[in-house]
Order: structure tokens, then C-alpha cells, then sequence
């Protein structure tokens, strides 16, 4: 930047903060609804919705009450959702085998949402999380998770939930190869649309607690995530991350938590010049909504937390708050 030899009253910064109209002018970042990406549980069993303790606000749909809800977004604006399936345990094993059932409940679902909601841009996750008796995203052997086991899975579960109608594939897992594995295996196929959106950049985080219990996949006690998702002292790390996930096919990458790694986001949108997507993680949308159902901060906090990721260069966001947001955009228009 130009060294400029600013003075005061010369400059004056206030001069642009006078009123609300001329923020407006000089604003230099806005949130468009359309940015937003909502995270939606679905049970397979539940007949209703079922509020979840730990995430204020949220809920674990039902079927029916998933296809209410995805109707409601979508004529408040919001395009996108990203699903995660609730299972019972009887559909669990210690290889995650539901996962590449091409019949299993959330390829069922996507099929149908695409058929009653065919503009909606559908986000499914890949890992075997929500599929595993022991919470882990890949398959567990001898004791620890085993990557390129767990790499063959990934593979057809991909597949599996392009054919039921999957627009963006959101690979979570962390496994080495992955992204190129499914890239590969998805273009033998002819699945040369499938977008791949990779969670390049995921720390071993405890702000994940909640989603867990939304998505029943809390761990019992034994080997953590910390040996597959990235440990929260590395920064430099988050640019190998991204620059192979690039290199095997990702087309959008992701930083998460968001709020805690603002200056990943940064890091990453200033080196590389593919979209960068930040997820506003369970439990800092739950810190927040804590904190505003107390009434310590009013809601105000929501619009603050979001301008922040989008300031520190993310292209769009998932967030717990999308609908509120577009709620509020909408009464105002
Ligand atoms: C699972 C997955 C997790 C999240 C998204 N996909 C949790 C985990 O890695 O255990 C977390 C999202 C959130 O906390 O909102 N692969």
C-alpha cells in the first residue's frame, strides 16, 4: 500500500460513520443471504421433530418435518443445505457398512428431495461418522483408524450419494487420498458434475460436542479424532491440507471451526484462488445462542459473528443461523 501522510482534521474518520446511509455507501462487506448454507438433521426414525438439548433452536427432523423445513428455506432464500442423518444403532457396525447401502436412508431422501426440490443444491457429508458403532469416521482396526480401508468406503458411499442426487459432495473424514480416490472414482462413472467440497482444513475441535449429540455419534472413550483432523497449534499445516485436496480434485475448500480459525480463512483465501467455505461449528453457534437466550448479548451477536468470516475471506458459510438470518433479512425487505 501506498504510504500515505494522512492528518488530522484533513481526515476525519467519522466523516463516513455519520449516518447509517453513508455506512451503507462505504461498507465494504455485506452478508447476501444466498452466502448462507443451512446444516439440517434428519432422523430416520423419529415420526416428529425433536429439539436438540445442546444446540438451542435446532432440530432433529423427522422426514416429513425435513421436507417443511427445506420448503421454508427455500422461499426465505436460502439455496443450499448440507444433510446429516441421525441412524439408529441397529444400523451401526464397527465398519460402517450402511454407509455403502446405495439404498440407505439418506440416499432415500435425497431422492426425494430432489425430485419435490430439484433447484435445491444439495450438500451430503462424507465420512462414516454417522455410521460407525464407535463415532469414527473411518473404520476402526486393531485399534486405531485405518485410512486406506476407510478410503475404499468413501469411495462408494460418493458414488452412492451422487446417483441418489447429491449436487456437492462434502468429505469430512480427514483421511489421506481421500478427495482424490473419490474424484477418480466418481469421473469413471461419469459423475464429471459433482462438485467436491473438502474439509481441507479441520481441526480436532471441542467446539463439535453438539453435533455429535445431534447426529448420535459421540465417542466412547478411546482413540480421539486427533489422529486424523488437524491440531489446532498448526497453521502452516492448513496450506498442505489445501494444496493436496486441491491437487486431487477439490473444487471448493473448507476451513473449520470458523470463528476460532479466522486467520486460516485469511491465510487460505490469500494464497489460493479456489472458494473458500468456513464452518460456524455446533458449538459456537451453540456459545452464542447460550449467551442470547440468557439475554447477555442481544442478536445483533449473529450478524457480527457471520460479518467476521466473510471479512477474514470466505466465499459462503454454513452456519446454524442461516435461517435466522434470512429470516430477519426477509421482514425487513
Ligand atoms: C463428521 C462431522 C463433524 C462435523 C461435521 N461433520 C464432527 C466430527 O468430526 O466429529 C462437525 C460440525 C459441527 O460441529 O457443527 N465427519
Amino acid at each position: 500500500m501506498k504510504a500515505l501522510s494522512r492528518k488530522f482534521p484533513y481526515t476525519r474518520s467519522r466523516r463516513l460513520r455519520s449516518n447509517q446511509t453513508i455506512r451503507n455507501l462505504v461498507a465494504e462487506n455485506q452478508i447476501q443471504v444466498s452466502k448462507l448454507i443451512q446444516p439440517l438433521f434428519v432422523s430416520d426414525t423419529n415420526k416428529k421433530n425433536v429439539e436438540i438439548t445442546t444446540m438451542p433452536g435446532q432440530k432433529l427432523f423427522s422426514k416429513s418435518g425435513l421436507f417443511k423445513e427445506i420448503e421454508t428455506l427455500q422461499k426465505i432464500g436460502i439455496g443450499s443445505v448440507a444433510l446429516f442423518p441421525n441412524l439408529t444403532s441397529i444400523k451401526k457396525n464397527n465398519f460402517g457398512d450402511e454407509a455403502l447401502n446405495p439404498e440407505n436412508f439418506l440416499c432415500s431422501i435425497l431422492e426425494q428431495i430432489k425430485e419435490r426440490f430439484p433447484d435445491l443444491v444439495l450438500i451430503a457429508d462424507v465420512a462414516l461418522d454417522p455410521y460407525t458403532s464407535s463415532g469414527h469416521d473411518g473404520v476402526v482396526i486393531n485399534g486405531s483408524v485405518d485410512n486406506d480401508l476407510t478410503l475404499n468406503s468413501l469411495a462408494e458411499m460418493s458414488l452412492n450419494l451422487a446417483k441418489s442426487g447429491a449436487d456437492i459432495l462434502a468429505p469430512s473424514d480427514m483421511m489421506d487420498g481421500r478427495i482424490g480416490v473419490i474424484r477418480e472414482s466418481l469421473e469413471q462413472e461419469g459423475h464429471c458434475d459433482t462438485i467436491l467440497l473438502s474439509y481441507a482444513a479441520k481441526y480436532a475441535s471441542n467446539f463439535y460436542g453438539p453435533f455429535r449429540d445431534a447426529v448420535g455419534s459421540k465417542q466412547k472413550k478411546g482413540i480421539s479424532k486427533s489422529t486424523y483432523q488437524m491440531d489446532i497449534r498448526n497453521s502452516k499445516e492448513s496450506l498442505k491440507e489445501i494444496e493436496l485436496d486441491i491437487n486431487e480434485g477439490a473444487d471448493i475448500v473448507m476451513v473449520k471451526p470458523a470463528m476460532v480459525n479466522q486467520d486460516i480463512i485469511k491465510l487460505v483465501s490469500d494464497n489460493y484462488d479456489v472458494p473458500v467455505f468456513a464452518y460456524q461449528v455446533s458449538g459456537e453457534y451453540t456459545m452464542l445462542m447460550n449467551s442470547i437466550d440468557k439475554k447477555i448479548f442481544d442478536h445483533n451477536v449473529i450478524e457480527e459473528s457471520l460479518m467476521a468470516l466473510f471479512r477474514s475471506g470466505s466465499a459462503s458459510v454454513l452456519t446454524y443461523f442461516a435461517k435466522w438470518f434470512a429470516q430477519q433479512y426477509d421482514k425487513s425487505n
